[in-house]
């Protein structure tokens, strides 16, 4: 039997979001929405608001491209927009779940890497490495010089995600993300050069109400009828049960139904921003991500990634 890698509680999280999202809203991606001006927020506009998220991204692409590699490929969508464009696409995937999606969509017009991004042995080279969405379960040094490995020289990468701004972490608030000053400065520190910075921030923000509506208004009464029902039928169990996962229980009811979560908490504490850099093949001078793959770089290379990644 084929082994695939340990997934967490958060892959499963995301697997199971492209299960439900699938089977009852018809959604084919796991990004946020882009809600334009005038496109009302609710939840039967969130397929729109993704396809217009995905459009936005696709048209950030520079000429010239030809090769993409997409990391966290989600289902596959965005990878079958890009090849119907007639980019040759490859993806990272390390769902099981998620690259099954991905090779009934795509078939054999996409090599599927089943590994964590981190992970990838490959000898192919990429013009373009695209992480949407998916930067943010990636460590940020480590995933920049993965990438100068697998890029053409004069190649791109693209990040469109979220960010955390400089201030302090609010526990009980929206999760994930990287804080945007390490990432510039991570990428200063490697052979990039940024092409492009734009802040999507109020067009994705509006998934965070409907996020939060769904938690308190779906998710927890579901869970609250449940523990009714498990209560009246097997008392003890239950309240032992309860005890003895108190801290944990409290905890994820203090962060998913009574946390800051709707779109004016996220703007206080994060970005979502699109980020287009190209590998210029110069050698920064402190601390270098540096790529071999740079035929004139030769004397200056760094062949291993530096350790504590
Ligand atoms: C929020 S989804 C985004 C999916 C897709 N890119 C999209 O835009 O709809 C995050 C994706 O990142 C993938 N992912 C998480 N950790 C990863 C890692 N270490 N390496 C590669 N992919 C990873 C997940 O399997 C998932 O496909």
């Amino acid at each position: 039997m084929k082994k695939h890698p340990a997934i967490t509680s958060r892959d499963l999280g995301l697997e199971f979001a492209a299960i439900c999202g699938k089977h009852f809203l018809g959604l084919e991606h796991l990004h946020y929405g882009y809600w334009p001006e005038g496109l009302p927020v609710n939840i039967n506009n969130l397929r729109t608001a993704q396809e217009n998220y995905t459009s936005f991204l696709l048209s950030q692409i520079p000429a010239g491209i030809r090769t993409i590699l997409d990391v966290g490929c989600g289902s596959g969508h965005t990878s079958k927009r890009l090849s119907d464009m007639g980019y040759k696409v490859s993806c990272v995937s390390p769902s099981p779940v998620l690259s099954a999606k991905v090779r009934e969509l795509m078939g054999d017009a996409c090599k599927i890497y089943e590994c964590k991004f981190e992970d990838l042995q490959t000898e192919d080279k990429y013009d373009l490495v695209l992480f949407s969405e998916s930067f943010q379960y990636m460590k940020v040094r480590r995933s920049l010089g993965k990438t100068l490995e697998i890029l053409n020289p004069g190649g791109y990468l693209l990040v469109c995600d979220v960010f955390r701004k400089d201030v302090e972490r609010d526990q009980k608030g929206v999760g994930g993300g990287h804080l945007l000053s390490k990432f510039y400065s991570q990428a200063a520190a490697s052979s990039f050069e940024q092409v492009k910075d734009i802040d999507i921030t109020n067009q994705t923000m509006p998934n965070m109400d409907l996020l939060d509506d769904t938690l308190k208004n779906v998710v927890r009464p579901i869970i609250d009828s449940t523990i009714n029902f498990i209560d009246g039928r097997h008392p003890l169990a239950s309240k032992v049960i309860q005890w003895l996962y108190r801290k944990k229980i409290d905890k994820a009811y203090q962060k998913y139904f009574y946390g800051n979560r709707a779109s004016v908490d996220f703007v206080k504490l994060k970005y979502y921003r699109l980020l287009l850099y190209r590998y210029t093949c110069k050698v920064p001078a402190a601390n270098p991500v540096v790529s071999n793959t740079c035929p004139d770089n030769k004397a200056a290379r760094q062949t291993t990634s530096p350790a504590g990644i």
